[in-house]
């Protein structure tokens, strides 16, 4: 069985992160998803509008994704590749590079991000429409 895991926030889903999931589970047999918790993305200076129990649940929603778990510190991630015998550890290439020490352990994957689409620019574009309609 092929098993690819990939970790992010999550928040506001959107088609970038369908996209993301969709191209994943067509490489594996099962899709893991690390969730960002609320505490950990305190320590990344991010705050989500949904919770991590909202955000899981929309993730574990999705047929591409086959499980999630939590995303708690930096350093779970070789943990993780050893207990879930990863074949592939997969993220967007805004994080190029940042995670080749683990190629010791599996092959590692940057994926073309989405064009035109993430969370900061939906909150952005929501905050300048409430602004121009106030
Ligand atoms: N992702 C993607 N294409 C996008 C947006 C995100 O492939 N247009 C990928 C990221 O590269 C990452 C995962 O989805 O592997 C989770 O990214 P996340 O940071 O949660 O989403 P963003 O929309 O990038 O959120 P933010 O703007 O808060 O960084």
């Amino acid at each position: 069985m092929k098993t690819i895991i990939t970790y992010g926030t999550f928040d506001l889903f959107h088609f970038g992160h369908v996209r993301l999931f969709e191209r994943l589970s067509k490489m594996c047999d099962q899709l893991i998803v690390g969730v960002s918790t609320d505490e950990f993305n305190a320590l990344k200076g991010k705050a989500a509008f949904f919770s991590y129990q909202q955000r899981a649940e929309i993730v574990a929603a999705c047929k591409y994704v086959s499980k999630v778990i939590p995303e708690q510190n930096w350093q779970q991630k070789s943990a993780d590749v050893s207990r879930f015998d990863v074949d592939i550890f997969a993220i967007g290439d805004d994080w190029q590079g940042e995670f080749d020490f683990l190629k010791s352990q599996c092959e590692v994957m940057y994926l073309t991000r989405t064009d035109d689409i993430s969370t900061t620019e939906i909150k952005n574009n929501l905050a300048v429409k409430s602004v121009n309609a106030a």
